[in-house]
């Protein structure tokens, strides 16, 4: 199974002196089980995108399958519940949507509103919980007396007790701490590699792009210009400056070594291990002379 978008375009509020074209023309397709991520500058269209996925948005054209769930143009989402189940959807700064007393309750709620009972409810907050690595002593605390990190742990593990197939994730880590940061990074990964759920995150980290994703969608200006493999889309550092974009900080330490030695080094590498050894051999090969 896929996700499958056509000629997805949408305007806020047309025909008013605010009208915005956010989206236009995007054509793509996920397979189920990838690590999807989206990069492009500020306005250029992420959010938007998100929010289609999980009929937040509906399209001004076009349309988006996922599975047997079709979203389109002027026409009510069928089964809405449904999808937003089989998708879920974490915000940016998803611990302002904590409210409940207990961290239990707060997780409880979500798989409460989509039927199940409360003892399975309450199985599935358990296990949510130790998804996210907190202990089981955080279940009768208060949400708002954890840190920043921890709140924002307890807001996924609620999405997460829904058992979603697709996570949408916007900007997850964005005011984390470096530790809190690669993480939570981890914890998305051993969900989509152990648990087999569909990722797809909203990052201005093109380290994190790198490192995590099978595939880079890169947007400008509500268009999607690539999605490709990271090694693809961030060997094509040009396009990316001109989108004002970045490349990864491995990727500009081979550009000065290769600049140094008057060498191409085109061989694409993210992990600083490897970025290192290959560096060392590089080194080696020109002491030896040619
Ligand atoms: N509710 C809205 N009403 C009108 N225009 C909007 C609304 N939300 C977003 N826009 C406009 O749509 C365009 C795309 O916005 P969007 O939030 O999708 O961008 P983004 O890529 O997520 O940006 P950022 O990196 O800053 O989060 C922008 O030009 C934005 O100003
Ligand atoms: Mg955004």
């Amino acid at each position: 199974m896929e996700i499958t978008v056509k000629h997805l375009t949408h305007i806020y509020q047309p025909n008013s002196p605010f009208e915005r074209l956010a989206l236009d023309d995007i054509n793509v397709s996920i397979p189920f089980g990838k690590f999807i991520t989206i990069i492009g500058h500020t306005g250029s269209g992420k959010s938007s995108f998100l929010q289609h996925l999980n009929g937040l948005l509906k399209p001004t054209k076009g349309e988006i399958i996922i599975g047997d769930h079709k979203i389109v143009a002027d026409s009510k989402v069928k089964d809405l519940k449904s999808l937003r189940q089989r998708v879920g959807m974490v915000f940016q700064y998803p611990e302002h949507q904590l409210f409940e007393e207990t961290v239990e309750k707060d997780i409880m709620f979500g798989p409460l509103n989509f039927g199940c009972t409360e003892d399975e409810a309450r199985r599935r907050a358990r296990e949510a919980l130790e998804w996210v690595h907190l202990p089981e002593s955080f279940l009768e605390r208060s949400p708002f007396d954890l840190s920043g990190g921890q709140m924002r742990r307890v807001a996924i593990a609620g999405i997460l007790a829904i058992r979603p197939e697709v996570l949408i994730l916007d900007e997850p880590t964005a005011g984390l701490d470096p530790r809190g940061h690669r993480e939570i990074l981890d914890l998305f990964q051993w969900l989509n590699k152990e648990q087999g759920l569909t990722i797809i995150m909203v990052t201005h980290n093109m380290n994190d792009a790198a490192l995590y994703s099978d595939e880079v969608m890169v947007m400008d200006k509500g268009r999607l210009v690539i999605k490709d493999r990271p090694e693809i889309v961030f060997s094509q550092r040009e396009l990316l400056f001109d989108l004002g974009l970045d490349i990864p900080q491995t990727m500009h330490f081979l550009k000065r070594v290769s600049d140094k030695f008057g060498k191409d080094i085109v061989t694409p590498l993210f992990r600083l291990e490897e970025t290192a050894h290959y560096v060392a051999q590089f080194l080696e090969k020109e002491k030896d002379g040619p």
